[in-house]
């Protein structure tokens, strides 16, 4: 008997695996990871604004992350969602300039230019790949700045981007909040535009619960970025024992992002297990490609032999035909799972969370996103949109044998679906 035979978990059929294994936990606190928190907890430097006792876990961090991502600098930050204000502020735009942002992704990537006083436009994605294509940016007429998503498991092609962009003299920003570690012909994410944003939140790849950082070869940009991140100021370089360790400099008016130093010594923790669980991550998806490649009805994104290696932040499995919603779909393989499976949010053309309008400060901005955005489709980002169910990272750092029941059970589904002949 096949899988189609048996009647669904969701319809109280037998689950293919069953629910007493278990999956992975996230996250997984690194070896040193409460001995560094305490290190902290017994200093009397918690903050970045604390008296100088010696080098800050933050400027450790921001060392060895620049050195992971292939950049002269990183500037780290309290959350993804700041290291992208301070991003965009950095370039300098004139007030209200457009920002090309991708239709799929999550509400940060277009609040994020809101707050840095710009307008986001809404460009549709490529369905292979989740992510912005060339074409469609070099389609457009008008960009002060593009926003380089890179979704769930792929990544934008930010040369190719950055080619397209140029013409309309707008900047490529990454938005690697998904995607520490990946890398495009042996360049990391985050390395590739003006800056690299990273989200260091819960659910990501390398968390510390909340934070995030952005990275940079230009030495300029770093440091307005340190002042737009700390109410104006930078690191002194004649930093006194007991003193602050930074100065009024001032050329810019910021706001305070700073990440704290229990956070930053736990990023340093995480760091550096990171690519161990890239390792076992990329080995348990090669894995699950392999045995996806004989199933009817369901598949993987594209993945474009340029991005040399891979950061899975979420899976993916793409269902086709589907007479079905993909949240059905999401409930029957979660139920045949027994660990969450979940559709992705709306594209931001009807996200419920992105209404400028809903905010009065940002009305004359919210007038102009909607002016921008009438009349644009996105059918790239519907495709994905409807058809994905998303897996989370965590559930690809056990054992092989859980890619073995994750196919059987997208197999079971897309069957169910009538895929099979
Ligand atoms: C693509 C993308 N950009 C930005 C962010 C914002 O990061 P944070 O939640 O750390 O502010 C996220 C977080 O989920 C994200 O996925």
């Amino acid at each position: 008997m096949t899988t189609a035979d048996t009647a669904l978990a969701v319809h109280s059929g037998t689950p293919v695996r069953d629910h007493d294994l278990p999956w992975p936990t996230w996250p997984v606190a690194a070896p040193g990871a409460s001995a560094a928190l305490e290190t902290v907890l017994k200093s009397s430097s918690w903050a970045i604004t604390s008296p100088y006792q010696g080098e800050l876990q933050e400027r450790r961090f921001a060392r060895q992350f620049a050195a992971y991502t292939g950049t002269a600098h990183c500037v780290p930050t309290d959350h993804g969602s700041n290291a992208l204000v301070i991003a965009l502020e950095s370039l300098g735009l004139e007030p209200a300039a457009p920002v090309l942002v991708p239709a799929l992704t999550w509400t940060a990537s277009a609040t994020a230019v809101f707050r840095a006083g710009l307008v986001p436009v809404l460009v549709d994605v490529d369905p292979a790949t989740g992510c912005l294509d060339a074409a469609a940016v070099a389609a457009e007429t008008e960009a002060a700045a593009v926003i380089a998503v890179h979704w769930a498991c792929t990544m934008a092609d930010v040369p190719a981007l950055t080619a397209a962009a140029e013409p309309l003299g707008a900047s490529v920003i990454e938005d690697a909040a998904q995607a520490h570690g990946a890398s495009w012909l042996g360049r990391p994410a985050g390395s590739l535009g003006a800056a690299g944003c990273f989200s260091m939140q819960h659910s990501k790849v390398l968390t510390c619960g909340e934070g995030g950082a952005v990275v940079t070869d230009d030495g300029e940009r770093a440091g307005l970025m340190e002042e737009l991140r700390a109410d104006s100021r930078r690191y002194r370089t004649d930093v006194v024992r007991g003193e602050l360790p930074l100065k009024e400099s001032a050329t810019t008016m910021g706001a305070n992002f700073c990440l704290s130093e229990f956070a930053a010594a736990l990023l340093c923790e995480q760091l550096a297990i990171l690519d161990e669980q890239h390792e076992v991550r990329g080995r348990n998806y090669a894995t699950l490609e392999r045995l996806l490649e004989e199933v009817p009805g369901v598949r993987l994104p594209y993945r474009n032999p340029a991005q040399d290696r891979l950061s899975l932040y979420e899976v993916p499995l793409i269902f086709d035909p589907l007479p079905k919603t993909n949240a059905w779909a999401a409930d029957a393989l979660t139920a045949e799972l027994g660990m969450r499976a979940y559709p992705p949010r709306p594209p931001l053309s009807r996200s419920p969370l992105l209404a400028p309008w809903r905010k009065s400060t940002l009305a004359p901005l919210a007038e102009q996103f909607k002016a921008r955005n009438a009349g644009r489709r996105f059918p790239g980002a519907e495709y994905l949109a409807s058809h994905a169910v998303l897996l989370h990272h965590s559930a690809f750092l056990g054992p092989e044998e859980d890619m073995v029941d994750i196919a059987a059970a997208a197999a079971k589904v897309a069957r169910h679906l009538g895929a099979a002949a």
